[in-house]
């Protein structure tokens, strides 16, 4: 009998230490996807930008846009990006100083994943903790998923370009750390880093 209550004791705590972490989720504006620069402008222009007005941060209305661009839900109903075998299959996490949070296209939400600060394991140059925005694109660690992400960035670079955006798409952050605190499995991996933001005055 004794034994019995320990195992449901033991089972329990399982159980509920999985379940501990309650996932908070925040609903974005709708983006506008009509509009803006036209694309051969956006493609000429398009450049990338170190340095950030730290005072000035970036209101939801256009994180949504740059999450949408990167990953969102597109007007065929699948992604603003291809995917090989249209698998879908890249995350798109924004990385905060207070905690990670996941992007859902399908509900244009972000949703917290953890309460960490993951910025440091990205911030092998100074520059970019002046950054507002941090993110942070995992995929499969093979040429298809790093092909998803390159999509994926080149989105936002085009995006920023067409509203006066500064962005830098950038590979050296500690990518080991990063697939480990995020959990990340299947042959999963944190490809690269991108940071955006008003560029300074
Ligand atoms: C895969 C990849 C990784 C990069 N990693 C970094 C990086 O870690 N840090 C950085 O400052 N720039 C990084 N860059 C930006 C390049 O330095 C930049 O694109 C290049 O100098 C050309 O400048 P442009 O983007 O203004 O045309 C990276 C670019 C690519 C495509």
């Amino acid at each position: 009998m004794k034994r019995k209550i320990l195992i449901a004791i033991g089972l329990s705590a399982v159980y509920f230490g999985s379940f501990a972490y309650s996932a908070e989720v925040k609903q974005l504006p709708a983006p506008v996807v009509t509009g803006g620069m036209p694309l051969m402008d956006a493609i000429n222009k398009r450049v990338s930008g170190r340095l950030y007005d730290k005072a000035k941060a970036v209101d939801d209305q256009t994180l949504s846009e740059i999450l949408w661009v990167a990953w969102g839900k597109s007007a065929s109903g699948k992604r603003t990006i291809p995917t090989a075998r249209n698998q879908m299959n890249m995350k798109l996490y924004l990385l905060t100083t207070t905690g990670t949070w996941i992007y859902k296209p399908a509900e244009n939400t972000l949703e917290k994943v953890n309460d960490k600060n993951l910025i440091p394991l990205t911030a092998t140059q100074p520059f970019v903790n002046d950054a507002p925005v941090h993110l942070l694109f995992v995929a499969k660690d093979d040429a298809w998923g790093k092909c998803h992400v390159g999509s994926a960035y080149q989105n936002v670079y085009l995006y920023a370009t067409a509203k006066g955006l500064a962005t830098v798409v950038r590979g050296l952050i500690d990518d080991k750390a990063l697939t480990k605190e995020l959990g990340l499995t299947d042959g999963e991996r944190a490809i690269i880093h991108q940071t955006v933001g008003w560029p300074e005055k």
